[in-house]
């Protein structure tokens, strides 16, 4: 299973980055907001620490536009994915994209069907935001589920991208499921490496090794 990080913080993907966490990364209007820098240089900045896939989302909403600020990302670096809003208009320029051999991840999927249309139009990856539908007392993990079932029934190729992560049970399930990826913001990446036992643990072993004659 791969794990990206959702971030455009450059310091928290290196350190994430360090611990073998980032096998590709997620970025989205908001996050490259919080930075303070321009988007190109943000996305630029990541493509040259991160060597996986980095999606960089477009901000126009007809298909020309998308398409030209699609150029304009891709030509950033080999490893840029175009992102782009689940929308029709949105469709057409994956369609477009996908057949010129640019990536594409599509965001903002809600339902098994929009799914459906974003494989059919060939899209790299697609990206369900399961911690939004939970928000709204629906279950996000059971997209997953359909998702995972119809992408096998017909051997589509688009990856399963696991996004609005909020919690590690997310991260468990989307492996229990079968998801491609999951992109995790790294302050869950973190929690999936603590247990109480491991601390109770390792302050036991240090307590004994104390013990052990010189
Ligand atoms: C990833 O591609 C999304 O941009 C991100 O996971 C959204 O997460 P949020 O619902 O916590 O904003």
């Amino acid at each position: 299973m791969q794990f990206y990080i959702d971030s455009a913080d450059i310091e928290e993907i290196r350190q994430a980055n360090s611990r073998g966490w980032v096998d590709g990364v997620t970025t989205n209007p908001t996050l490259v907001a919080k930075t303070g820098k321009r988007h190109m240089d943000v996305i630029k900045e990541i493509c040259a620490e991160v060597k996986g896939l980095v999606s960089a989302e477009v901000i126009s909403t007809t298909t020309d536009a998308m398409l030209k600020e699609g150029y304009e990302l891709a030509k950033i670096a080999d490893n840029v994915v175009v992102k782009i809003p689940m929308c029709e208009e949105g469709l057409i320029a994956v369609k477009k994209l996908a057949a010129e051999g640019i990536k594409t991840n599509v965001t903002l999927v809600f339902s098994p069907l929009q799914a459906l249309l974003v494989a059919k139009a060939g899209a790299t990856l697609v990206s369900p935001f399961v911690g939004r539908l939970d928000d709204i007392a629906t279950d996000g993990m059971s997209l997953i589920s359909q998702m995972r079932q119809i992408f096998d029934n017909y051997d589509y190729q688009t990856q399963i991208l696991v996004a609005s992560i909020r919690h590690p049970v997310h991260v468990l399930d989307s492996a229990l499921i079968g998801a491609d990826i999951v992109t995790i913001p790294f302050k869950v990446m973190q929690q999936l490496a603590q247990h109480p036992l491991t601390d109770k643990g390792i302050a036991q072993f240090l307590k004994d090794a104390q013990k052990m004659p010189n």
